[in-house]
């Protein structure tokens, strides 16, 4: 979703501006733009396709600009809605992720004789800022957009009079680094490698950067600022020979696998976790299915009652006891359902885990507790290896906490798990059947319906084929009348206990001529089945089969040559509700 980034500096800062905004570049984005300030004059470049088509038109370098990446809200895909965006008078300009709710009625109170050039609820926020400092001083023009402002948003303004980056944040990530320059972003990692320190904004700070120096205030008057000592990420983006992040990640997972076998986990996250007698699981997306499968370990290996809820969904109320525990799960760590979700929690004083693959994220920093999957950045849209770690997170968590050893199983996938890989080819033919189709159904019973929750989703991402996915003993309520002789429906089969009423679901849609496909375990198979993988224990066969369905999606997105790692409307991280 959108990315900002401001630079500062007695240099050129194009070179690391241009180098941020394409580190943004894999949270989605459908336009970006550039402004530099040079002599009090905006010199701005936009484009709606990508970075590389936004710098080659870039004729001119300066020591501060602010560019950005914009995610379509307010406004269709269009060079005078993508960011950076002007005041009417063009004295000011400005770059903003989040959503402004009452922009309606800011434009109807205070900006009637404005003049609007965009579709975008960004350019009520610059006309508000002139507006405002026609009565009072720059800065405290962005103090008081937090009295008027409703919604989430991280910005950076420019006057044009005034070598300065104003910055203002509520509910938006917001990072401030030092390096040779002074440079603000929504993501830490688009700061260059030589940042020394950093500051993670909080919800209230405001102020403005200069080439030598900032100014940092918070609405609250807090003294809380705390910098960081920034340590260079060490994460890898090349594609080591891959053609894109996603087989590249799911690639990785085998070897992610072996840092499970002895992985620790704090006392204290164990011990409160014995203590609660109920567990509340909370996520969106990829992340909310595998907390469908964390709730389902839970409740079957650990016998602790155990529910899953979808962040946006999510509602508190007066019902949970009071040794209930919240655990969220968020590969991003910035995903805005899920952290208002928290906000909901934390104000009933529930304790919450966070399981998560970014270390400095809003979501660690909401959270009493911290479980990084350390599943390395994962870069492709679709994610893959990080449901496949935080699941087994929960996996070994649900273990733990009951003490049970489940360290021969977990070490009989990772020793075994890479030739999951020598299915590749029948993977193949299913995709090269299913890529020219418009509907796909995944068929599954307990933990083999969640599996088919992600596979569906996984699919429809990348593919942009219809799927869905339906519990087998529910087909005959209702969603049988879709099947007709054009259908395609994959069957997956790992649990002992619902093999044969999976089985009779998909001789149900055979008969009325469905094509079937069917995934499963050696033991539970048929010599028809089309992938037959060896048996794992039941409560880990997730493993391979994730890294199945990530691969099926992965080649049928690639027979239609869809833009995988990027795939259309989708962001990385979903920062707006
Ligand atoms: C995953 O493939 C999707 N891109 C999406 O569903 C994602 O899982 C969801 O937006 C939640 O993101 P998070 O894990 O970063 O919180």
């Amino acid at each position: 979703m959108c990315g900002i980034i401001g630079c500062c500096s007695n240099h050129n800062v194009l070179h690391n501006t241009i180098n941020g905004l394409k580190k943004l570049e894999y949270r989605g984005y459908d336009s970006c733009g550039i402004t530099f300030l040079l002599n009090k004059e905006f010199h701005t470049f936009k484009s709606i396709k990508r970075i590389e088509d936004l710098s080659k038109n870039i004729n001119i370098d300066g020591g501060l600009a602010i560019a950005h990446t914009r995610w379509a809200t307010h406004g269709k895909v269009s060079l005078d809605n993508a960011h950076p965006i002007y005041s009417s008078d063009k004295k000011y300009i400005i770059v903003h992720n989040g959503i402004i709710e009452n922009y309606l009625k800011i434009k109807d109170t205070y900006l009637k004789e404005y003049i609007f050039y965009t579709e975008t609820d960004t350019e009520v926020i610059i006309n508000l800022i002139d507006y405002l400092n026609k009565k009072c001083t720059m800065l405290e023009s962005i103090k008081r957009l937090y009295e008027i402002l409703e919604g989430t948003y991280a910005c950076l303004i420019i006057d044009k009079n005034e070598d300065k980056i104003y910055f203002i944040k509520n509910k938006s990530p917001l990072i401030l680094g030092f390096s040779n320059e002074l440079i603000i972003t929504s993501d830490i990692l688009a700061l260059p490698k030589n940042t020394k320190k950093y500051y993670r904004l909080k919800d209230g700070d405001y102020g403005y950067i200069t080439k030598d120096t900032y100014s940092l205030f918070n609405i609250n008057d807090q003294n809380h600022f705390l910098f960081l000592d920034y340590y260079p990420l060490n994460y890898d983006i090349s594609l080591k020979g891959f053609k894109h992040y996603m087989e590249k990640e799911i690639y990785e997972i085998p070897d992610l696998l072996h840092n499970y076998i002895n992985k620790k986990y704090e006392n204290r996250i164990i011990n409160t976790l014995k203590n609660s007698n109920k567990i509340y699981l909370v996520a969106s997306g990829t992340s909310f299915n595998a907390a469908s499968l964390g709730a389902l370990f839970f409740s079957q290996i650990s016998k602790k009652e155990s529910y899953a809820f979808i962040s946006s969904e999510f509602q508190i109320d007066n019902t949970y006891d009071d040794k209930a525990i919240f655990v969220v799960i968020s590969q991003s760590g910035e995903t805005a359902d899920l952290i208002k979700a928290i906000s909901k929690i934390k104000k009933k004083n529930y304790e919450v885990i966070a399981i998560c693959n970014v270390e400095n994220s809003t979501i660690k920093e909401m959270s009493d507790y911290f479980i990084n999957i350390n599943a390395g950045v994962e870069i492709a849209v679709a994610s893959t290896k990080s449901y496949t770690l935080s699941s087994l997170v929960m996996y070994q968590l649900a273990n733990i906490i009951v003490d049970n050893d489940y360290k021969e199983k977990l070490t009989d996938i990772v020793d075994n798990i890479s030739s999951i890989f020598d299915v590749k080819d029948k993977i193949k033919k299913i995709a090269s059947y299913i890529s020219n189709k418009e509907h796909l159904y995944y068929l599954g019973k307990g933990i083999d319906y969640l599996l088919c929750n992600e596979a569906s989703l996984k699919l429809k991402e990348i593919s942009y084929i219809h799927s869905e996915s339906f519990p087998s003993g529910e087909l005959k309520h209702g969603s049988i009348a879709l099947i007709s002789s054009s259908s395609i429906v994959i069957g997956i089969i790992t649990d002992p206990s619902n093999a044969n009423l999976i089985r009779n679901s998909l001789e149900e849609v055979k008969s009325r001529g469905a094509k079937t496909y069917v995934i499963s375990l050696e033991s539970l198979s048929l010599d028809s089945d089309s992938i037959i993988i060896k048996d794992f224990d039941k409560y880990l066969s997730f493993i391979p089969i994730s890294i199945i369905i990530q691969l099926l999606a992965y080649f049928t997105a690639l027979n239609l040559g869809n833009d995988i790692d990027k795939p259309r409307n989708l962001a990385k991280s979903v920062t707006v509700e």
